[in-house]
């Protein structure tokens, strides 16, 4: 049988000295839980949230049962293989402006990997973390999912990255992980350390610019560090058509912006984003 003891690739996180590291005088994170096993760490902190956790609050678990991805998907994962993670904020900037959560929490994942585990990856529109493969299809090594509380002015930002997981371990064939990309590091501790204080970063700089995303550096980093911009793409819109054409740039509320071949301009606010290779003819 696998335990935290038996499987040396997967060393256990350490509560104690993640609370000394993040919650420090001046740091950005207020709490600090590591949980041996949850169903979500989303519906976990929601739960909290109700009761009045503070804003900052962060609860990290060691394995997910009924792990919550985008679009009503499942994100599974084998225990302690990757940072399963979720964040609770309380903005004090108009509603409007949140839009953008999704993609600071993509741009500070994106900092956190290419710091940590030395690793060259992009986001795929919203926030998708991918490491490209030559000629194949990007493989997918970490996703987000933010739900606003109900009946809160609150947010749940829920973070997951693979870290471990072995081709075996792989819940469809294009996802991956740091180490089957071939990262320098797969140790979860800096990654998870890295990945608040970059999140704490930027969302001081947005928060104090009011969420105006341009005003914070913010669409600048997005813009740097997201692959989809310039490409040809299919938007697959729930519940709706699919938009083809090329990705030009993104709205105030941090929409996609599609041009189509006639010129059309769509924002997409929602929905998954296929990158097309010149020879795909849709
Ligand atoms: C996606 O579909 O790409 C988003 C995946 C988000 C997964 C993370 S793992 C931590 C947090 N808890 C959940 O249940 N989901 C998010």
């Amino acid at each position: 049988m696998v335990s935290a003891y038996n499987d040396l690739d997967r060393p256990p996180l350490d509560e104690r000295s993640l609370q000394r590291a993040l919650m420090a005088p001046g740091g950005f994170v207020s709490a600090l839980r590591v949980l041996p096993s949850v169903e979500s760490t989303n519906t976990a902190l929601a739960a909290a949230a109700e009761d009045g956790a503070p804003h900052a609050s962060v609860v990290v678990a060691e394995e997910q049962t009924a792990g919550r991805g985008r679009l009503g998907r499942t994100w599974s994962a084998p225990p302690r293989s990757g940072l399963f993670v979720s964040i609770l904020l309380r903005p004090e900037v108009p509603l409007g402006a949140w839009t953008w959560l999704p993609l600071l929490a993509g741009v500070a994942a994106h900092e956190a990997v290419g710091r940590t585990a030395g690793l060259e990856v992009a986001l795929k529109w919203p926030n998708d973390i991918v490491v490209a493969q030559g000629e194949a299809e990007d493989r997918k090594l970490g996703g987000i999912l933010c739900e606003t509380v109900s009946g809160q002015n609150a947010i749940v930002v829920g973070i997951g990255l693979n870290v471990t997981l072995r081709e075996n371990e792989l819940p469809v064939p294009q996802a991956g992980s740091l180490a089957l990309a071939g990262a320098e590091s797969t140790d979860r501790d800096p990654l998870l350390r890295a990945l608040l204080r970059s999140f704490g970063t930027w969302y001081g700089r947005w928060a104090e610019a009011g969420g105006d995303a341009r005003a914070a550096g913010l669409a600048e980093a997005y813009r740097e560090s997201c692959a989809t911009l310039g490409r040809r793409v299919r938007a697959e819109l729930p519940g709706q058509r699919d938009v083809i054409g090329v990705a030009t740039g993104l709205d105030p509320a941090g929409a996609l912006l599609v041009t189509t071949a006639d010129q059309e301009e769509v924002a997409i606010g929602a929905g998954d984003v296929v990158h097309l290779r010149p020879e795909d003819a849709n």
